[in-house]
């Protein structure tokens, strides 16, 4: 962690969720009109820039490793978006306290692709994963997910494909999403990008 980030952390607290019991995201952003949960937000590039995009909606970023979470921070300061708080913690735990039916929206960008085959089974976007979704989203809500990784791509298809509370599939890269270090990384590598989106019916 960089001193920049570990400073952002101590002095700005009121972009932290520290703690987290029971919550619906709402109550987070009173005075927002949706909510966006972002899951896994690295170092925050695209999430501030979409918050900024965005005034109207709030944004909630769950990101496991600290010095995301500072950056993230930093760079919210710097683009003046005050709609976006932050829990540093492992997804899977802060799921747990969301109440079901309660997000409008999830963003899942470039999850980790755990390549080797010894690591897949690593991959957050699993089916039992799908389903701890589905059950979050409000019906009507929306999950998007975006992966440079083709053979991920094709699990991610599969495993929203056969959750029978989602209907999607494929989609046109949104033009509000960012292109971030992480993405152009795997474009110069000649990856594809897939974008999804879902909806929970
Ligand atoms: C490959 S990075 C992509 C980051 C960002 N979305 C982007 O597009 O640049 C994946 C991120 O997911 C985070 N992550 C992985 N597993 C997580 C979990 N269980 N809970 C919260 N964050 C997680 C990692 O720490 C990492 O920052």
């Amino acid at each position: 962690m960089t001193k920049a980030q570990r400073q952002a952390i101590e002095n700005h607290q009121e972009f932290l969720i520290e703690n987290p019991t029971s919550f619906h995201p709402r109550e987070l952003f009173p005075e927002k009109s949706e909510v966006v949960v972002e899951i896994g937000s690295g170092m925050g590039e695209a999430t501030a820039e979409i918050a900024k995009t965005f005034p109207e909606k709030g944004f909630l970023a769950i990101e496991v490793h600290r010095p995301g979470i500072g950056s993230l921070i930093l760079r919210a300061l710097a683009l003046e978006v005050a709609n976006v708080k932050m829990i540093n913690d492992d997804c899977h735990l802060i799921l747990d306290l969301i109440e079901d039916g309660s997000v409008d929206t999830f963003h899942i960008f470039f999850p980790d692709p755990w390549p080797k085959t010894k690591h897949k089974k690593r991959r957050l976007i699993n089916e039992e994963f799908s389903r701890v979704l589905s059950t979050k989203l409000r019906t009507g809500g929306v999950l998007r997910v975006a992966t440079d990784w083709q053979e991920y791509a094709t699990q991610i298809r599969r495993v929203l494909d056969e959750n029978p509370d989602l209907t999607g599939g494929i989609v046109e890269r949104p033009e509000w999403r960012p292109l971030t270090k992480f993405e152009s990384q795997g474009i110069n590598k000649e990856h594809r990008v897939t974008d999804f989106l879902y909806t929970k019916i």
